[in-house]
């Protein structure tokens, strides 16, 4: 199959989360089934340092904002996968630092940024002559390229493109001010709550949600928990109307990057056989925290966007009880300046055992991997989350709470059955916070039990191989409801 994978973010171009990691390796995956898969992202100026060559390809993209028709250009390059990327450059939304924003908030043009990007992702198709079968899009930026596909209809060989659309996180929609409209080229029929129109505003993600022609999410629990008011955020109506086209897929693990027999980036590599290492990058960590050294005392991870998603007011409410628990706690992450002033406040309250780095830091986010015994995510919601997946590789037993794809991928450790890979709790308190740590610890303090749970969590192969041939099918899907023309339901593939 011809497939063309658009997205906002790539490693090793530009990352803000996941998404650039999946963006990055799926694609990997797909070609290596033997599938002509090529990927488009704009072109930031962080691409000068990623370390693959680009060129020119004298290919121009016309994409029309508003009233303006502005020109970019595609440049071309290869991922260390083989697969083909091409980049569109249009610097007067492009040349920034940010991606989507600054210190002090998102950019004030964001809707014409990716307005432009989406159409672009269109315009390129002709331009490079490539027709995909497929074309694959992620999250808001680059919805509104599905709602232009079918406004293509009439054009031939557009509409022989299926859409997917997946949803890498719903709290991220895309929202503008209706005054906006005009900039997206659409006329107000399309405002409306059957379009994409959303409580007075216009949202990308909606315009997708309701033009693409197959829906997925980043887990199977997610694919279920946004169809309910908790998890929907508003559009959970829009999901439930979709369910038939709305598919989990849970994301894999790139082994070549996060995997601690081969991590370049930890001091000492180790695996299930020689677990020596682990030790070493224990230490290192501690160190580089400037932490209490001490071999039997538990170091809890975490690597983490500082937002309210992912639980760091469970972890600040649970601040008494985790402080009385013999245990060493190191957080890396950047975001709200709440949860960064509170955090560096328990570093100075604990200066032994509570060590916390604000910035983004690959090297470290990896001894973090290597050096701690827990990995900690107690996500309010998460679509799949993939640092609990490279911790168990790294024999870092993951606490989760029990929510979309933690849940789908971390099993409740049973010391009886000696099944399980990690520890889960449901309810979103403090106090179920602490008692599953202290059930972690407990586990921890039998050596005998706790070599069982490292050697399970070890064990777990997340790898993309599996993941990719999901996406093929729901691609393989796509291309028989394309030919068979639109049915309602699901078709048995
Ligand atoms: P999300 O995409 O919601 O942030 P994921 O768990 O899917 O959550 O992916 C997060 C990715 O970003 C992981 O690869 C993680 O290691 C990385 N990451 C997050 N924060 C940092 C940071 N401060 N420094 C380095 N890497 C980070
Ligand atoms: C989002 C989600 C995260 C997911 C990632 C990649 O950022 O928050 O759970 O793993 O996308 O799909």
């Amino acid at each position: 199959m011809k497939i063309f994978f658009a997205a906002s973010e790539l490693v090793p171009f530009a990352k803000t989360g996941g998404l650039a990691d999946v963006a990055s390796s799926l694609p990997g995956a797909l070609l290596e089934l033997g599938h002509d898969v090529r990927v488009i992202i704009p072109r930031y100026p962080s691409a000068d340092h990623s370390g693959v060559a680009l060129e020119e390809t004298g290919c121009k993209v016309h994409a029309r904002v508003g009233e303006k028709i502005l020109a970019g250009d595609i440049l071309r390059g290869t991922l260390s996968s083989g697969v083909p990327l091409y980049l569109i450059r249009y610097d007067p939304f492009f040349d920034r630092d940010g991606l989507y924003g600054s210190p002090e908030g998102d950019y004030p043009d964001n809707a014409s940024r990716f307005i432009f990007f989406s159409r672009a992702i269109l315009d390129a198709m002709k331009s490079l002559d490539f027709w995909p079968d497929v074309l694959h899009l992620n999250d808001w930026q680059t919805a509104m390229a599905a709602l232009y596909l079918q406004t293509y209809k009439g054009i031939a060989r557009y509409s022989e493109v299926a859409s997917l659309l997946t949803i890498h996180n719903l709290g991220y929609q895309g929202l503008f001010g209706h005054l906006d409209l005009p900039l997206t080229g659409l006329g107000w029929e399309h405002f409306t709550p059957e379009g994409i129109e959303f409580y007075g505003k216009i949202n990308f993600l909606k315009a997708g949600l309701i033009s693409a022609d197959l829906l997925n999410t980043v887990s199977p629990k997610y694919a279920a928990e946004i169809q309910t008011p908790e998890f929907g955020l508003g559009l959970e109506g829009v999901m439930r109307k979709r369910s038939k086209d709305l598919f989990g897929i849970l994301n894999g693990v790139d082994y070549s990057s996060w995997d601690p027999a081969l991590d370049t980036l930890i001091p000492a590599g180790f695996s299930l056989e020689n677990m020596e290492g682990k030790q070493e990058c224990k230490k290192a960590l501690l160190k580089e925290f400037g932490l209490a050294q001490g071999p039997d005392r538990p170091v809890i991870g975490c690597v983490s966007r500082l937002i309210e998603q992912k639980g760091f007011d469970l972890i600040l409410a649970a601040e008494k009880d985790l402080a009385g628990m013999d245990l060493c706690f190191v957080v890396l992450g950047t975001g709200e300046e709440k949860y960064q002033r509170s955090l560096l406040q328990l570093s100075r309250k604990y200066p032994e055992r509570f060590g916390v780095r604000i910035g983004y830091d690959n090297r470290i986010a990896h001894l973090i991997e290597a050096g701690s015994d827990f990995f900690l995510m107690p996500s309010k919601y998460e679509p799949c989350g993939l640092n609990q997946l490279y911790s168990l590789k790294y024999g870092t037993i993951p606490i989760v709470r029990a929510t979309g794809g933690l849940d789908d991928t971390i099993v409740n450790f049973n010391p009886k059955t000696l099944k399980g890979n990690g520890f889960k709790f449901a309810d979103y308190t403090p106090d179920m916070l602490s008692v599953t740590v202290r059930r972690a610890l407990q586990v921890y303090g039998n050596k005998a039990l706790y070599k069982d749970l490292i050697r399970n969590a070890m064990a777990c192969d997340f790898s993309w191989g599996r993941s990719a041939s999901e996406y093929e099918k729901l691609y393989t899907r796509l291309l028989i409801r394309k030919h068979a023309g639109k049915s309602s339901g699901k078709d048995p593939v």
